[in-house]
């Protein structure tokens, strides 16, 4: 087992853990491993998949899992969502409504739930885990992913790892004494958001009217006629920032190279791997990646689920070299996009894997660039409304290690992250550089 298999890491000590023989999510002989039937997804003993949300990142997850030979059904809340577009079967409905998702999963009759979004009734994951279906990578992780109270209290409080100083707040009155503890500036998040929706930076106290009212509007479900609870941690002068792609399969737990990003009003415009970083902070991220993902694959499989699939553990690295928890996505991370082009098997292969059942080494994880080199990746978001339509391939990818995907979504409304280019590079800068290159010659017309 190579030294980043390890069992309840400890996040603080700096030398790299010897390793147990078996990690708390390697279940050789558990009842939970399966060897499911693969190949016949049109014949009489398909391994089913139900995906839940259909962008870019479930496009991949699905090419991957069909090329393993199982059945998708990929649903989203509009038709011709980029997985939709390649699954064998495509649903259209609110996710978040109880009564409709539980209606799909009747219909559909999945072996596997994949939850590829946050805005999902968890409540109806929790269901069908109990009627015995594998939901990824598990109902409870799910839950605990898409609320910021629960993860930071089993991060911070339960686990161990360190954080920014944060308060949670459930009116404005609390809102106000919890921004006194963390001092200013600081940054008010709702408990349910994703891509920085409804948080702002806080730099004195009469700004945290204006921010409470930004968390109540910008959440998720704004108007469900509830008020939101909100976190309010203090804005902490980053260095840069990490993502550990971190996998949990039947062989334990392993981490990827870590993918350094560059981000614009908490969305991700840029991503490397691997990311220059010393020793030290290479082996505390690792270790802290680890501890956050064994403590809920641990819980998972105390509740008799399995835990299975690709962790984006995000991190940061302050000016001072302290290493911080930030948050977990139970799923592959729009930064680790990178991997299609740097590993051998991408994030979403190894998601596929993990996730039927076969087993994800460190091995699994090797780079396939020369040694030296970067791979770096650039988020092509578009504006207008409309169509988007794509030209000057030809020359934007003449260049031998310069690569792209359009993910085709059917609109683009103000602004949407419609492509990914991907480009190698002998160092960071120069990746960066050949990625943003491939992206700035591309022809995008939006009408
Ligand atoms: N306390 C903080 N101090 C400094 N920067 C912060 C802090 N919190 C958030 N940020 C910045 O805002 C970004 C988004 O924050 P966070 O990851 O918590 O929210 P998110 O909405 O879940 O984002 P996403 O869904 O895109 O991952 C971070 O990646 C970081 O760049
Ligand atoms: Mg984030």
């Amino acid at each position: 087992m190579n030294e980043n298999t390890q069992n309840r890491p400890d996040p603080s000590s700096a030398t790299p853990q010897s390793t147990s023989s078996v990690s708390a999510s390697a279940l050789p002989d558990s009842p939970l491993s399966v060897d499911r039937p693969l190949g016949t997804p049109l014949g009489p003993q398909p391994t089913r998949v139900l995906l839940l949300g259909s962008g870019e990142l479930g496009k991949e997850v699905t090419i991957e899992l069909m090329r393993l030979g199982a059945w998708v059904c990929a649903a989203d809340s509009y038709a011709g969502a980029p997985a939709a577009q390649v699954a064998h079967e495509a649903q259209v409905l609110d996710m978040a409504d109880a009564q409709k998702l539980n209606a799909l999963i009747a219909q559909v009759k999945p072996d596997i739930i994949i939850p590829e979004v946050e805005a999902i009734a968890t409540s109806e994951l929790a269901e069908a885990a109990h009627r015995g279906i594998q939901v990824v990578p598990s109902s409870g992780i799910a839950a605990i992913c898409m609320d910021r109270e629960r993860l930071r209290t089993l991060a911070h409080d339960e686990l161990g790892l360190p954080t920014t100083p944060y308060r949670f707040a459930g009116s404005f009155e609390e809102l106000g004494s919890g921004a006194e503890a963390v001092g200013y500036p600081c940054v008010v998040k709702p408990i349910m958001s994703s891509s920085g929706h409804g948080q702002s930076v806080v730099e004195r106290s009469e700004q945290l009217e204006q921010a409470w009212r930004e968390a109540q509007t910008g959440r998720r479900a704004a108007n469900d006629g509830t008020v939101s609870r909100v976190i309010v941690e203090a804005l902490v002068p980053l260095a840069y920032e990490l993502t550990v792609l971190t996998v949990s399969s039947r062989a334990g737990v392993v981490t990827c190279a870590p993918i350094g990003q560059r981000q614009d009003h908490g969305d991700y415009r840029e991503s490397w791997q691997p990311a220059n970083v010393d020793d030290m902070t290479l082996a505390t991220a690792q270790r802290i990646a680890c501890t956050a993902v064994l403590g809920m694959v641990d819980q998972a499989q105390r509740e008799g689920e399995r835990g299975w699939g690709v962790f984006g553990v995000e991190l940061f690295v302050l000016d001072n070299g302290t290493v911080l928890f930030n948050e977990v996505s139970p799923r592959p991370h729009d930064t680790g996009m990178v991997t299609m082009l740097s590993q051998r098997l991408s994030e979403f292969a190894l998601h596929a894997r993990a996730v039927l059942g076969l087993p994800v080494t460190q091995e699994h994880l090797n780079l396939t660039l020369r040694q030296g080199s970067v791979a770096a990746s650039h988020a092509i978001v578009v504006e207008g409304e409309g169509e988007a339509v794509f030209s000057n391939l030809p020359e934007a990818l003449s260049g031998p290690d310069a690569d792209l995907r359009i993910f085709a979504k059917p609109a683009v409304h103000g602004h949407r992250r419609m492509a990914v280019s991907l480009a190698i590079g002998r160092d960071v800068d120069e990746a960066r550089a050949r990625a943003a290159n491939v992206a700035d010659t591309l022809h995008v017309v939006v009408a």
